[in-house]
């Protein structure tokens, strides 16, 4: 493996499909120490779309079968990239072939299905990482820092949102999102995965929760690769043309709210929802505590604020750090002070700390244990909008 670097199958031709490979080119030249990935081979249904994301990123082959590309010889680390409904299978068979595995956020579509990938790993004796990319931004990480520095004290308050509009526009670009057998859930799994991660890498573990969750959007048009809801969506996953006239049935949330309670006691909101007119991706967090302030939104990913009651009355607020010097995470690998990062980044920075563990043979974080710490609490919102009830995270 050192010298020839670590072979990469990437399993998914989307979204994901595109962000990833584009971390795995850039990864080793910006970050040296890292050892280098081999872009050995991208799998998706659609052979075409492989061969032209192949060309275009420099991934070897092509394979039009997960389970083929999984079990390749050769191929050291599997990237997951695929609907949530694939996570487990492509997973399982990946850990039992030997390879480490990265899987994309939220780890699987049930807490069962999370144990049981979980268990896979541990038992192949595999290293495994879920995507929660947004640990990886620099100013996230430096909030962390900052928390584990004790400057904001006894911390009082977590507060989540994650809004997005896509869901204003009657047709979406991924419709196995809307369709619950392929995604797990809607609003709550896609994106409040993402809050409970950052709340548990910032803040701490959730004890107890009460929610509610919303369909607003029940039917959306099909057309033109679009596919419908249903077994003939599940069978083209992101895939192939539907039939003109076809009606997509939601079958998740579109929004959901919930309220959290920390084991370190402190207080936590978090919203999320596809339906905010004019917010494209707005990840945010505010944490309040005993001796000050932060909060950070990713449409503003560089900044993070900071209020401290440590400075003198008369000279207090909110300052806005700009988390691009070289003594703030990641940030030294990239660009001069002030010339700023993107989204793209996290992923990037993401895959280097998959890539270094495995050189080094160490387990990172967020490990599958994490996306299943994550899943519970997913889990237990679930159960509480339907009891209408407190429930307990298991
Ligand atoms: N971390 C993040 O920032 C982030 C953002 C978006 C999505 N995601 C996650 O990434 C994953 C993929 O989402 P996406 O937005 O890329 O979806 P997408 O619809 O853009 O792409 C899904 C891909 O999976 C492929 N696929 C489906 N069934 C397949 C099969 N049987 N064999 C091989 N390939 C198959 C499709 O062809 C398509 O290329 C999901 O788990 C999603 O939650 C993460």
């Amino acid at each position: 493996m050192p010298g020839e670097g670590i072979s990469v199958a990437l399993i998914g031709t989307g979204f994901m499909g595109r962000a990833h490979s584009h971390a795995y080119r850039s990864v080793a030249s910006m970050f040296p120490e890292c050892p280098r990935p081999r872009l050995k081979l991208i799998c998706g249904r659609d052979r075409e779309r492989a061969e032209a994301l192949a060309a275009r990123f420099g991934w070897e082959e092509v394979s039009t079968s997960w389970e083929e590309a999984v079990g390749r010889a050769g191929v050291d680390l599997v990237d997951v990239s695929v609907p949530g409904a694939l996570h487990a299978p492509v997973s399982i068979a990946a850990a039992r072939a030997g390879k480490h595995v990265l899987c994309e956020k939220p780890l699987a579509n049930s807490l069962e299905e999370a144990r049981a990938m979980l268990a896979a790993v541990r038992e192949a004796g595999v290293l495994h990482m879920v995507q929660f990319n947004y640990r990886r931004v620099p100013a996230v990480a430096l909030a962390r820092q900052m928390l584990d520095e004790g400057q904001l004290g006894t911390l009082y308050h977590y507060r989540a949102r994650y809004f997005q509009e896509w869901g204003v526009y009657p047709q979406v670009r991924a419709p196995w999102k809307l369709d619950r057998e392929q995604a797990g859930s809607g609003a709550l799994g896609d994106l409040g995965s993402h809050m409970i991660d950052l709340c548990r890498y910032l803040a701490g573990e959730i004890r107890e929760v009460t929610g509610m969750t919303e369909t607003f959007v029940k039917e959306r048009p099909g057309s033109a690769g679009v596919p419908p809801a249903g077994p003939a969506a599940k069978a083209d996953a992101g895939g192939t043309p539907a039939l003109p006239g076809a009606v997509i049935k939601v079958t998740v949330d579109d929004a959901a709210l919930f309220l959290a309670r920390l084991e370190n006691g402190a207080l936590a909101s978090f919203e999320t929802t596809r339906l905010a007119a004019g917010r494209k991706n707005h990840n945010f967090f505010e944490i309040n505590g005993s001796r000050g302030s932060l909060y950070f939104d990713l449409e503003r990913l560089n900044e993070l604020n900071f209020y401290s009651l440590d400075d003198p009355p008369g000279r207090r607020g909110f300052r806005n750090l700009l988390a691009t010097s070289p003594q703030h995470p990641y940030a030294a690998s990239w660009w001069p002070d002030g010339h700023l990062l993107g989204w793209e980044h996290s992923h990037t920075h993401a895959i280097r700390d998959f890539l270094m563990a495995i050189g080094q043979g160490q387990l990172p974080r967020p490990n599958f244990e994490d996306g299943v710490k994550c899943q519970a609490v997913l889990d237990a919102v679930a159960r509480s909008v339907a009891s209408r009830r407190w429930e307990a995270v298991e």
